[in-house]
């Protein structure tokens, strides 16, 4: 992750010259470690249909040939203490139980090139680390959580993570972060691009090689993510495709099951170069591409300009720089892992909560697999700090409740599947309201709310000027008017049952009501399920005083059972 402040993805895109599992039981009540940890029973997936290879742009079990969603959360190892994040705080079993019950399926856990290549980390155990940088507090929390931890030597404290991972029911990514250990990411922090000052190309693959055999027999280890967000003033084309190359081969050679994952240039946000050169190997159907979003750079446009037009923008920029390469048929897409995204958690950053709605709808609409920033609620020790609090981090502080409680409700969505490149049931639309994570639906009275998606009603939508119908009735929604819930009617045929999709991000769906006025479908701003016609706020303007996102609503295809 870079750091917000320093991160200017607008400044090198310029000078690069680019275009720009679902039970109902899985809700999170607060506290109960009891019920935290009974979905772990059952949202046990994956390891058995291990290792996972690539066909098209999706990842599927390399038996089966099933497609296989990654849906990860990001877990920071490769800090100076070179100890996985969070253990002072909680046992080590119980923080990935918790993992599974938030329902992610998967863990991008980071490392140091240095942790598995300089001597100095041979023999030194967790608690001297901890030591070692003044960190007494972490070391007797560490000592009290996870005593058998403490006295372990750092590389196998790192192991030990990765069986209980493993031993959750949850798939792992190995992500090689930095070569020294230490925070991520700024353009001259000597991490940045081989050759940088800590960067040494050859003790890189060295760290490839060592970490990629060492886990060679370990079945969750589904894939290595090669180098975290490559960047900075010596990045060029020509080295990324030599070194790409070399670190895939390396990769390949010592684990030929693994997935080989790919960052892009500037910070992982740019793979454009590939559109007019794709790589020329996929290494025996293993090599995925990654790339990060995250609304740095535009923090303030997010903030303060009509979000309609900023995500419009931001989608765009994303599609031209990475999201394309999962277009095309079979043959020239590939598969794409947004390994990083991610928002202050506390929710009180105007722009990230509106970046996130952005965020959540892109990611519903394409399906695609992700990595969330981040696990951790705290850091050993960051920015000279000991306990620094991650306010990005999914669990508070002291790893143990998620820091915002909407999240399960928010993310359910986006950690279910959505399109099943095998499915035998025919396509339909969801109607997804990103601003609460909630889907449009159909409740027993034929109201029309905002509901659990995994309940969702499917509907179907001919485009502008048609009708919104419901797939299981052959009912249509229908404007009554200004401040009146939509209804569910058989007459389908007249204007008031007529929607639009309007706005510049095509998020807004306006109808009609009986006097000709058009209104914009708004879910309630709180508690309230009922879904209204309002007028349209923002619309045109660049500067918007209200946030029109109520009123933000994505049809996402999709084809599996629920
Ligand atoms: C680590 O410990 C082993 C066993 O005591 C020893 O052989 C090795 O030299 C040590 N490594 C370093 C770098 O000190
Ligand atoms: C780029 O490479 C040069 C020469 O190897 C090095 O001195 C410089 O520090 C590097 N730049 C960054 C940002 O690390």
């Amino acid at each position: 992750m870079a750091d917000p402040e320093l991160h200017r993805p607008h400044r090198m895109l310029r000078r690069r010259g680019a275009p720009m599992l679902l039970q109902r039981w899985a809700w999170l009540p607060a506290a109960s470690a009891l019920v935290l940890l009974l979905p772990v029973l059952f949202l046990h997936q994956g390891v058995e249909a291990l290792p996972l290879s690539t066909r098209g742009r999706w990842m599927v079990d390399a038996v089966s040939g099933q497609r296989v969603k990654l849906r990860c959360v990001n877990w920071a190892a490769h800090m100076p203490a070179v100890v996985p994040e969070g253990l002072d705080k909680q046992p080590l079993d119980d923080i990935v139980a918790r993992v599974a019950a938030l329902g992610f399926n998967c863990v991008r856990l980071t490392w140091a090139t240095y942790l598995f290549t300089r001597p100095r980390y041979e023999n030194l155990t967790v608690a001297g680390s901890l030591s070692a940088l003044g960190l007494d507090e972490a070391a007797a929390g560490l000592a009290a959580n996870n005593p058998f931890v403490s006295a372990l030597a750092v590389r196998e404290a790192y192991a030990e993570v990765v069986r209980a991972i493993g031993e959750a029911g949850l798939m792992a990514v190995l992500d090689n972060h930095v070569s020294r250990p230490q925070w991520c990411c700024a353009s001259n922090d000597g991490n940045g691009f081989f050759g940088d000052l800590f960067f040494d190309p050859e003790e890189w693959l060295r760290g490839l090689e060592a970490v990629a055999t060492r886990f060679r027999g370990s079945p969750q280890v589904v894939g290595m993510s090669m180098r975290n967000e490559l960047r900075g003033a010596n990045q060029s084309e020509a080295a990324w495709r030599r070194y790409v190359t070399r670190g895939a081969r390396t990769i390949h050679r010592a684990n030929p099951d693994a997935l080989i994952i790919v960052s892009g240039l500037s910070y992982d946000t740019d793979l454009s170069f590939l559109a007019a050169r794709p790589l020329p190997s996929r290494f025996d159907d293993k090599l995925v591409l990654e790339a990060h979003w995250y609304s740095f750079g535009k923090r303030e446009d997010w903030a303060s300009r009509s979000p309609d037009r900023v995500c419009a923008d931001a989608a765009r920029e994303f599609e031209n720089r990475a999201g394309f390469v999962t277009r095309g048929d079979d043959g020239s897409s590939w598969p794409l892992f947004v390994s990083e995204f991610g928002v202050d958690q506390r929710g009180t950053n105007r722009a990230d909560n509106r970046f996130l709605s952005c965020f959540l709808a892109f990611a519903a609409e394409r399906d695609l697999d992700w990595g969330m920033w981040a696990l951790q609620g705290s850091y050993y020790w960051r920015n000279g700090q000991p306990g620094f609090a991650e306010t990005y981090g999914v669990l508070d502080a002291n790893w143990d409740l998620p820091r915002n409680p909407r999240f399960p409700e928010r993310f359910r969505l986006i950690q279910g599947m959505l399109q099943d490149p095998d499915s035998q049931v025919p396509a339909y639309l969801i109607i997804y309201h990103p601003l609460s994570g909630q889907c449009l639906l159909a409740d027993d009275t034929s109201n029309v709310v905002l509901g659990d998606c995994r309940s969702r009603s499917k509907w179907s939508y001919g485009g502008n000027g048609t009708a919104i119908l419901s797939a299981e009735s052959s009912l249509c929604l229908r404007t009554v008017g200004d401040g009146s819930p939509v209804v569910l009617s058989p007459s389908c045929s007249d204007d008031q049952s007529a929607w639009t999709m309007i706005s510049s991000s095509g998020f807004r769906i306006a109808g009609m009501d009986a006097g000709g006025s058009r209104l914009c479908l708004q879910g309630s701003s709180g508690d309230s399920p009922t879904v209204e016609t309002r007028q349209c706020p923002c619309l045109g303007d660049p500067i918007c005083s209200e946030n029109p996102q109520r009123q933000w609503f994505r049809f996402v295809p999709s084809n599996v059972v629920v």
